[in-house]
């Protein structure tokens, strides 16, 4: 029986506007869904939209429109973009979809009769104008730290799920279940997190204050907490279709969603009596030039943008090609000009131009007969070493992209396309044709299968051109199973098309003349050491980051300095997001005198570098030092 694969993908903000980071993801899960189709395996791809909350409502507001309307209109967005990606899934669900609703609060009232759910109060500091709840320590000077105005202490009745009672068995599961998260790098922030006490999980809104999300079936008058609503669509959506998908295979997620999916996920699975997913995956990010890309930098990576400037196969193929599991990387349009032109243009264009050109030179345009071992690559070629040499290529490729491993994969496969023309310049087919013309048909033959084995090895990457290659040599990719398969297919006598530009070579456009250099520095002015010993710098842990309200630069940090706590304000806002900040170890100047900025008050100031090209780095020590120790 066929092997099952469920993939997903994260259910995008309905409100954003698709980005590469999102069509990353997409890209990924598509390509790894064709090969696992190309395998033979069951394969279901589910993708969709998180449509309720707070900002979605506000947006529809501000656009005169009702809430459902706005999801309407800005959800084609997504599906356009999707289609013009060649996004293959299965399934796109909309949390605003009945099937999904109805759905969420069957699980819900199932999880109040089991008493998973209870309802307590919430109580915090909450500011009427932001309609915000902040904590304690997320105060500044007893202020709302987004608006600075004054906030009230409130008491709201809520409802909780009972979260904490699973930690034990959440630990045990990825404990015994090496590939539940990945990569080990994410793994083990979980188990980090874990360590702490997890406490329940607040999973309501009054409806007085937010309206735009699915009612409790049990209290009408509060509505889901969207996270609890979206991560349910998992499940809602296999359900609605029978056939037995869930449990997911994976979830493919970004690494700044990992908690949500790595721990209230399970939990709510395990109460609900629901299986488990097997695999989580959480990718890097996409950098711009290595900084972050964000809207007030403009330095936001549009896909559709590249995908018209360079075609939509060609950006695939970069961004599968670029990101090693897990890591950040950065994109950069020169490195895309760059891989478009040696790999595609140079190594896989020129080689099919090629043949395609000696076989009318030699064989009137059409596919020569099959050698008598149509499967057999000559051995000269591949250093003599494997005798099956497909089918260890294969096999590899298989069991790299069951450890998702995409640029491995890519790897191999271009390598494989410099041998075959390094055989090509071996054999010369144009000189020997002249003397030798069967001898070079033959040869071509040989090629043609080597090249129709690397398109159809590539086809899940690039499905457009590589169909058209396959195409045009009488194959279609989703007929076969095996590279063997595709060259014993190549009908004899087909005939080939003359010429082909699969991947015209392109030119970086020249980017905008550089700024003026900078002036000189001015003489640095020479200290004492008296005067350096007055510096006093000490070693700090981040433990909350977040933007100060109105100032783009800026971001608000609590400190651990060993013996105390710090608020230290911080120009690193466009360097540095806040969500990757707590846990880092920094350096600051301790006996700063405090100061306010933008009416925020900042008690110390942090040591950062400047990198390449602008980036502000932090700097960090190196190895192991508490808290508050000194620096000298
Ligand atoms: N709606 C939630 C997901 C709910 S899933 C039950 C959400 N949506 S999102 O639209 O903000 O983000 C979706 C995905 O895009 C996340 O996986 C996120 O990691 C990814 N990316 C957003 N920007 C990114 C980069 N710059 N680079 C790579 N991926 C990043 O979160």
């Amino acid at each position: 029986m066929a092997d099952k694969f469920f993939i997903t993908t994260p259910i995008y903000y309905v409100n954003d506007e698709p980005h590469i980071g999102h069509a990353y993801t997409s890209i990924i899960a598509d390509v790894l869904s064709r090969y696992h189709r190309l395998f033979g395996d069951r394969v279901f791809f589910l993708t969709g939209t998180d449509e309720h909350g707070q900002k979605v409502a506000e947006a529809a507001a501000k656009a005169g429109r009702t809430p459902q309307e706005h999801c309407d209109l800005m959800v084609q967005r997504f599906q356009a973009a999707w289609d013009k990606l060649e996004i293959s899934h299965d399934d796109f669900i909309r949390t605003t979809e009945p099937r999904h609703t109805t759905r969420v609060q069957e699980i819900l009232q199932k999880l109040w009769d089991a008493g998973e759910i209870y309802e307590s109060t919430y109580e915090g500091w909450y500011c009427v104008p932001d309609e915000r709840f902040w904590t304690e320590k997320d105060l500044v000077d007893g202020n709302c730290p987004l608006c600075g105005r004054e906030v009230r202490r409130l008491a709201e009745k809520n409802y909780f799920f009972r979260m904490g009672r699973y930690q034990e068995w959440l630990l045990d599961h990825i404990q015994s279940h090496p590939r539940f998260i990945l990569p080990e790098s994410r793994r083990n922030e979980i188990l980090g997190f874990l360590a702490k006490p997890l406490g329940d999980l607040c999973i309501s809104r009054p409806k007085e204050r937010l309206s735009w999300g699915v009612p409790l079936p049990f209290a009408p008058d509060f509505v889901t907490y969207v996270w609890f609503d979206a991560l349910l669509n998992y499940v809602t959506a296999p359900e609605s279709r029978g056939g037995g998908w869930w449990p997911a295979s994976l979830h493919l997620i970004g690494k700044d969603i990992l908690t949500t999916h790595s721990v209230y996920w399970p939990t709510m699975l395990k109460a609900a009596g629901l299986e488990l997913p097997e695999t989580i995956l959480g990718h890097g990010w996409w950098l711009y030039d290595d900084m972050k890309m964000s809207k007030s930098l403009g330095n936001v990576v549009k896909p559709l943008d590249l995908a018209d400037k360079y075609g939509v196969d060609a950006f695939r193929f970069f961004v599968a090609r670029e990101m090693s599991l897990g890591l950040d990387a950065s994109f950069s349009e020169a490195a895309l000009v760059n891989r478009y032109n040696s790999e595609l243009a140079n190594d896989l264009g020129n080689l099919y131009s090629r043949i395609l050109k000696l076989l009318h030179t030699y064989n009137e345009g059409k596919i020569p007969q099959a050698g008598d071992n149509p499967n057999a690559i000559p051995n000269d070629v591949f250093e003599g070493k494997e005798p099956d040499y497909y089918g260890n290529l294969w096999e590899g490729i298989k069991r790299d992209i069951r450890q998702f491993e995409l640029n491995t994969v890519l790897n191999k496969i271009m390598q494989f396309v410099r041998l075959i023309n390094r055989h090509m310049e071996q054999a010369a087919p144009w000189k020997s044709g002249k003397t030798d013309p069967e001898g070079a048909v033959r040869f071509l033959r040989s090629s043609l299968e080597e090249l129709a084995a690397a398109a159809w090895m590539l086809w899940p990457v690039m499905p457009g051109k590589m169909g058209e290659l396959l195409g045009a040599l009488g194959l279609k990719a989703q007929d076969y199973h095996s590279p063997a398969e595709v060259l014993k297919a190549l009908p004899e006598g087909h005939l080939l098309p003359e010429k082909a530009a699969l991947f015209p070579r392109v030119k970086l456009e020249a980017p905008a003349p550089a700024e003026p250099p900078p002036p000189p520095p001015p003489e640095t002015p020479v200290i004492a050491y008296e005067d350096f010993q007055k510096v006093q710098l000490r070693v700090a842990r981040i433990l909350t980051a977040e933007p100060v309200q109105g100032a783009d630069k800026l971001l608000r940090l609590e400190v651990d300095l060993g013996s105390e706590r710090r608020q230290i304000v911080a120009g690193i806002a466009q360097h540095y997001r806040p969500e990757e900040l707590p846990g880092r170890s920094i350096i600051v100047v301790a006996n700063l005198q405090p100061a306010k900025i933008r009416g925020v008050e900042s008690r110390g100031m942090l040591l950062a570098a400047q990198g390449e090209g602008g980036k502000l780095v932090l700097l960090t020590p190196d190895g192991e030092a508490p808290p508050g120790a000194k620096i000298s």
